[in-house]
């Protein structure tokens, strides 16, 4: 539930499009005694949008505090250099979103922050991992695009037992499907560009806080002494096309996620395709631990036709299914992993992540499920004509 805006009583809440405020009253006092965060000065330190949709990402995470930045990538920057220093080091799970990858391995290395690459669901490698001057731990709750779900309660524990700071990118699951918040992590990182805004017209980003290892005012601390340096402000249009996104989140999800299973259900009998990964598959390796974490599979699945060329014969002769980049948003959306995410990846960085050639993730929308199946069904039977 959102509260009007208090000066017009207006239910949606305005769109705030200055980038300047004026110092009236005593606005000059406030801020030079330090009252930074309730005032309005600069639309790079935030604006009144923003704080209305920070507050509802709170509540939908289970959150302490938020920030929000320009995109989800900047969230992920935000949380990194806020955290850690030269010197630093951190334990991140293999399979990640292909650019946090590239940015864990060549970006932070130039600033003496080094990473090791490990399979987070084997908690003894995370634990061998492990070195004195690691500050970090960094998974996905639904990892991109293998669907790996991650058990973020002893991944958690693991890194609090070293004082480490469980961090969590929940892009792929949303709040609505999982809120690993409330399974010990400390920082969830989420791109609402996908599921929060859920129309593919907004990229946004967001970090959330639980305090206890980190203390209550860190991310406000974070605000300034890092996010406005790095300069990915979320733009108050952009704030107020997410926080529209934040109400039908739960109810979009519960049917984009009814309608993934039903077309995980109908691959996984399909004889062109060699494998399916969806958590909410009895067949998922993992689904008993999805069960206890998750409010449904999601709408993220992926699958296996026989090879690349295959794979991009079929995207192309999608119809219904947009063959496109993204997630999250009410249209279908599929691509293949391997030559497009992570494409900048060497063949070895692929392997190790468990993205294959011949492997199609498909981002479920709000279509019914009878034309999605119709649309994959011409596009398998196509895509494997050619093939012969
Ligand atoms: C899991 C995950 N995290 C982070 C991001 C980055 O988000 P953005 O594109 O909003 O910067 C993406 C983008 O696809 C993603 O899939």
């Amino acid at each position: 539930m959102q509260e009007p805006e208090p000066a017009s009583q207006s239910i949606s809440y305005p769109i705030y499009m200055s980038s300047t405020y004026q110092y009236a009253d005593d606005l000059y006092d406030q801020v030079v005694a330090g009252e930074r965060r309730e005032v309005n000065i600069y639309a790079r330190c935030g604006n009144p949008t923003e704080y209305r949709f920070e507050e509802q990402m709170c509540r939908l995470e289970g959150a302490y505090s938020c920030l929000a930045t320009a995109s989800g990538m900047a969230a992920i920057a935000v949380t990194l250099f806020g955290l850690l220093k030269t010197g630093d080091h951190i334990v991140a799970d293999w399979t990640t979103y292909s650019t946090t990858h590239e940015f864990l391995l060549h970006k932070l290395p130039n600033f003496g922050i080094s990473t090791t690459f490990v399979d987070t669901s084997d908690l003894e490698a995370v634990e061998r991992a492990f070195k004195p001057e690691t500050k970090a731990l960094y998974f996905e709750t639904i990892a991109n695009p293998t669907m790996k779900v991650a058990n973020i309660r002893a991944l958690a524990d693991l890194a609090h037992d070293r004082g480490v700071v469980a961090i969590c990118d929940n892009t792929f699951a949303s709040p609505a499907v999982c809120r690993p918040h409330v399974f010990g992590a400390d920082l969830v990182v989420e791109s609402a560009t996908k599921f929060i805004g859920g129309h593919n017209d907004a990229l946004g980003g967001t970090i959330t806080l639980t305090p206890g290892l980190l203390p209550e005012g860190w991310l406000e601390e974070v605000r300034w002494s890092t996010f406005t340096k790095l300069g990915g402000a979320l733009s108050p249009f952009n704030a107020w096309l997410l926080l529209r996104g934040t109400q039908t989140l739960p109810v979009r999800l519960e049917a984009q996620a009814r309608t993934a299973l039903e077309i995980a259900q109908y691959l996984q009998e399909h004889s062109e395709v060699e494998a399916v990964w969806y958590p909410g598959l009895e067949s998922h390796r993992q689904h008993d631990l999805a069960l206890r974490q998750f409010a449904s599979g999601g709408a993220m699945l992926s699958f296996k036709v026989s090879d690349e060329a295959v794979a991009v014969r079929l995207l192309k002769s999608l119809q219904l299914v947009a063959f496109a980049a993204s997630l999250g948003g009410v249209r279908s959306v599929a691509q293949a992993p391997a030559t497009m995410a992570f494409l900048d990846l060497s063949e070895a960085e692929r392997s190790q992540m468990g993205v294959k050639d011949g492997m199609i993730r498909i981002s479920v929308g709000l279509e019914s499920p009878v034309d999605l199946k119709a649309d994959l069904e011409n596009a398998l039977t196509v895509s494997a004509k050619l093939e012969t």
